[in-house]
């Protein structure tokens, strides 16, 4: 872990919803594993007095990326309209990260949130491992959705909208029997119910069958220290009291939901 400072090289408007900061980031690129966070030091105290967490992707050789939304919190909101040549207060890489895939394997990358960047940093590794991905995701309108004509078109996608206006109307969960049957391994990030279901699912399916693994993201939350001292993120899971901000954010979803 380390206090740093990064600038800002790109601002890129990626669809109407979404925005990516670009940073020089030469000695934090080749250490941060996807779903490791960092802690941005955002406006002043008054502002935004906790540090807010963000999960960079790396994007190219040397510099990491944050994937933005309009926010109603005030820290984030802040993020959002700094400019290339702004420097950013960062700390971290902090927290374990999604273990990596093995090679050639059937990855499954699953959201039903805008949580993605530690989806699409696994799905980097996923790729250069020869591993065949699937993403699925979902949103409540088509507008809402991560940009897809920006993932590579070696990914199969899909894609469920409350609304219908893009892909499966609905949620994604007449989707999940298939896609972990077809599942090696699975890395999933969103809302508690969503992992709940999931798990729920997996447990159904595989009852019986080889272990599958599911891996999944700790829904989003401040952060105190962000270092495991004040006690401020400890959640209740299947194998006991977690500092969410140490143990995790990335748990094993059978660990983090449901098996002792
Ligand atoms: S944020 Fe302080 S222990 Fe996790």
């Amino acid at each position: 872990m380390q206090k740093t400072t990064l600038t800002i090289t790109r601002k890129t408007l990626l669809s109407p919803a979404w925005w990516q900061i670009t940073l020089s980031a030469p000695h934090l690129a080749e250490q941060l594993i996807p779903g490791q966070f960092l802690l941005a030091q955002c406006a002043d105290p008054f502002t935004a007095y906790l540090r807010r967490p963000v999960f960079p992707m790396l994007v190219e050789p040397n510099h990491l990326a944050l994937l933005l939304r309009p926010s109603s919190d005030a820290g984030l909101a802040w993020l959002l309209t700094r400019q290339v040549g702004d420097q950013l207060d960062l700390l971290g890489p902090l927290g374990q990260g999604f273990p990596q895939p093995a090679e050639g394997q059937h990855v499954c990358l699953i959201s039903d949130s805008s949580d993605l960047a530690p989806l699409l940093g696994q799905m980097q590794i996923a790729l250069q491992n020869s591993s065949v991905v699937t993403m699925a995701l979902q949103a409540s309108r088509a507008n809402r959705l991560y940009p897809i004509s920006t993932l590579p078109i070696a990914v199969e996608l899909h894609v469920a909208t409350l609304d219908g206006s893009m892909g499966q109307r609905g949620r994604l969960t007449p989707l999940l029997p298939d896609l972990l049957r077809w599942a090696d391994v699975v890395y999933a990030t969103g809302s508690m119910p969503f992992l709940h279901q999931l798990h729920q699912q997996a447990l159904e399916i595989r009852l019986g069958h080889h272990t599958q693994f599911l891996y999944g993201l700790w829904p989003q939350q401040l952060f105190g220290c962000g270092l495991g001292a004040c006690l401020s993120c400890v959640a209740t899971t299947a194998s006991g009291l977690k500092r969410v901000c140490v143990d995790g954010p990335i748990f094993d979803l059978g660990h983090m939901l449901g098996e002792t």
